[in-house]
Order: structure tokens, then sequence, then C-alpha cells
């Protein structure tokens, strides 16, 4: 495990470039199972869960070629194959093989899927949208020899759900239509990307129409949409610091929900096609409610109750509305709040920042402890780095470019 030693209160000014999203790049390289050719990937981030996805692929004889952040993958000659379990467990976009691995093979084994567990996280509607297109379940197996065309109706949205749900649907024979899916940019992305390799998926008012092709898809091409929860944590940084951050190459639209609430805050933004600049300190406090898009991203929740901590606030979370774990860890920063267990909402009360030493507590919860860390004078340490890296491309050269004292050690 690694840890991230931070010596704090330094103003962070400057311009960092925005990677690919990890949400976006997951459900691309598990759709790759619905492939058979090459497929070619640009902009890949070399982050911790993408390595754990591309490692399952390989198990399946995917056989994956990267330059930097350039992916070619070869398809054509896969087996069904059992993942290794503590792979599968790693993260939580493994979840995308119930997808992936039944159109492919026509069977896929239902397993525990891991990633950050700050909240219960089901996959019945998963399985229920499998169902809808012919799947049966037989024990820990989930099995269809031929998956067909169905009318999906999710009644929450979820963005895991209608993910599995357009990959059982792209390859089935006939028309699916999936109504109440997730619109997150990432979704945006996978139907990009599935559509460049032969789908015919179209979003349409109100429902995504499928065409499923009755086979597999050839290969596809895509360029991996930038970051918008990366582009979010380090506008983050600018008004905590009293600094002036440039996110450069992120994509303001992916940010809907999350910019105004910046505004509301105090913060200043310049808002430019392709970047946008944070600076000036947080003067309101401001209540959040996080919901799918295009509302306040969860991914960022945590991270902003730190700019809370100056202000003042509340947080809802109406996704995850137990995913306030995190403040338990800022707590040592000196971040004071009140869980309100009852409303799933948090409020956030002006705080002193101090140094500390905890451990990231899961991969938004661990930015969120970095963002204090940089906020606060003296030193301090966030272990279990390992769990931000999981999401955030080079941190460790990225924070100090921008002037931060930031140094990723091995943990002793
Ligand atoms: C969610 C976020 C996604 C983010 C990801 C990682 C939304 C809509 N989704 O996606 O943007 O990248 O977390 O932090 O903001 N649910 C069920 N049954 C299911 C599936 C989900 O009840 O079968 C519920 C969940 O408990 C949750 C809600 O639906 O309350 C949304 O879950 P879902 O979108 O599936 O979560 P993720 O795909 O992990």
């Amino acid at each position: 495990m690694k840890k991230f030693v931070v010596e704090g209160g330094r103003r962070l000014c400057g311009s960092v470039k925005i990677s690919g999203a990890k949400n976006a790049a997951l459900p691309i390289l598990f759709s790759l199972l619905l492939t058979r050719g090459e497929s070619y990937v640009e902009n890949l981030p070399d982050i911790g869960d993408v390595r754990v996805a591309l490692a399952i692929l390989s198990s399946y004889g995917v056989k994956l070629r990267r330059t930097g952040e350039s992916l070619i993958a070869d398809t054509r000659d896969l087996t069904d194959a059992e993942p290794d379990e503590s792979l599968v467990r790693a993260i939580r976009a493994s979840s995308y093989l119930l997808g992936g691995a039944l159109a492919r093979f026509g069977r896929v084994t239902i397993r525990s899927y891991g990633g950050c567990n700050f909240a219960d996280r089901p996959i019945d509607m998963h399985l229920s949208a499998a169902e809808a297109l012919g799947a049966l379940r037989d024990g820990d197996q989930l099995c269809a020899q031929t998956l067909r065309g169905g009318r999906i109706v999710f009644e929450k949205i979820s963005v895991g759900a209608t993910v599995n749900a357009l990959l059982l649907a792209a390859t089935a024979q006939g028309m699916t239509e999936i109504y109440g899916a997730a619109k997150e940019p990432h979704v945006g992305a996978l139907i990009s990307f599935l559509n460049s390799a032969g789908a015919d998926i179209r979003e349409e008012e109100g429902s995504l129409t499928v065409h499923g092709t009755g086979g597999l898809l050839s290969g596809g091409r895509t360029a991996i949409i930038p970051d918008a929860i990366e582009a979010g944590t380090y506008l983050l940084a600018a008004p905590l610091t009293g600094g002036e951050i440039t996110v450069a190459g992120a994509i303001p639209s992916h940010l809907g929900g999350f910019l105004p609430k910046l505004r509301e805050s105090g913060v200043r933004l310049k808002i430019g096609e392709n970047e946008i600049t944070a600076s000036g300190l947080p003067t309101s406090s401001v209540c959040v409610t996080a919901s799918p898009h295009p509302g306040f991203p969860t991914d960022l929740q945590p991270q902003f109750s730190v700019l809370l901590s100056q202000v003042g606030g509340r947080i809802r979370d109406s996704v995850f509305p137990e995913r306030f774990g995190y403040l338990s860890a800022l707590s040592a920063f000196g971040v004071r709040s009140d869980l309100q267990k009852q409303n799933g909402s948090a409020v956030i009360y002006p705080s002193e920042l101090k140094n500390s030493i905890v451990y990231s507590p899961d991969l938004r919860g661990g930015a969120a402890c970095l963002l204090a860390a940089l906020a606060a004078e003296g030193e301090s340490e966030i272990r279990a780095a390992d769990n931000i890296l999981r999401g955030y491309l080079g941190m460790q050269e990225k924070l100090p470019a921008l002037g931060a004292c930031v140094a990723l050690r091995e943990e002793t």
C-alpha cells in the first residue's frame, strides 16, 4: 500500500490536463466481450481499476496491446473463463460481466462484485433486465442460449443496470426498449463505442431503442471522454487553497449539476468550451442533493463536503443515501458534521481544518481527505492511497505541478 504525504497550506495555481474517465473506460472495456475483431481505444487512463479490468479481459483471451494511452484489443479468439476471484472482487465494474460474458458465452456466474463499499450496492435490476431478454437463473448461473429483445423498465435510475441492459440488448435478436435509463455522459460514451462496432442504439426522448444484431459486433473505435469527476476534484482544490486552477480538456456540460453549486458557494468560475477555471474563496453556505445526471454527481459529494467545511451547508445523496462514511475520516481533519440518517443527509459546519493522518476510506472519500490535507497547514498523511489511485491518474505529478507539496511513498 502507498500513502500520500502532504505539506498543506500552499496555494495551488495553474492548469491541469484532465485524463480519460474511469467510469466511461470500464463499461467500454467490458463491452469488448461483445465484439469479434480489433478495437481501438484512445485516451485510456492507466489507473488501478483499468488495470484490473484489462487483467479480467486477458483471462478470457482478449489480446491487448497498450502503448501509452492507446489500446488495441483483439477479441477474435476468446474462451469462456472464470476470472480470478480477487480481480472480480477488486472493482465494481466487474458486474458488467453479467452483460458482457452472458452475451458472448451464453452463461455467466453471478459473483460478489467489488469496488467502493460506501453503501449497499444491489444487482437486482441488472438481473431483472437480463431476465426480460430471456436469461434464466440457475443457482449462481445466469444462462441464455438466445437473448431476445424486450421491454425493460427501470423504476430507479441505475448506471450499472443501464450498462448491462445495453450490453445484452445490443447483440440480442430483435428490438429492445429501455425506459428509465441512466443518462450519465459515460452511458452516452458506451453507446457511441457500441454503435462504432456495429450496434444500433438510439437515444430517444424518454427511452433507449436498441435494434439487436442477433450476433457479435465487429471491432470498434473510441477515445475515452474526459473525467468530469477528476475535473471537479481539481476545481475544488482552488478555493480550498486560495488558488486559481484551470482544468484543461474538461467538458462543462458533463459537470452540469456541480458547477452551479460551486458558483453558489461564491467561487468564481470561467467556463470555456473545453476548460474551466476556478478561483476565489467560498463565501456562502450551500445545500446540495446528489442525484442522477444532469444532477449533482454522487461521486463529487464527498469532495464538496470539504468546501462546505469552510462555509457550512448540507449534503443529501438521493443515489446512495448512506454515502457518508467518509465523514469520520474528514473529522480527523477538523471537519465538523452531523449525520442525519433518517433523511439521508449530513450538515457540515464551518470548521477550522487541521493536519492529520488517516486511511483513505474509499476512492472519492480518499480524494476528499486529500483535499482537506492540501487545505490544512502542516504535514498530513493519507494512507491506503491505492484507493485513490484506482480512479485518479498521476495525482502525485499533477498536484505538485500546481504547486502542491505532495509525495507518494510506500507505507512502511
Ligand atoms: C453510481 C452513479 C454513477 C457513479 C457510480 C460510482 C448515479 C445514477 N450512478 O453508479 O454515476 O459513477 O455510482 O460511484 O449517480 N440500485 C438498485 N438495484 C440495482 C442497481 C442499483 O437498487 O440493481 C440502486 C443503488 O442502490 C443506488 C441506485 O440504484 O441507490 C443507483 O445505483 P447505480 O447507478 O447502479 O450505481 P452505480 O452504477 O454504481
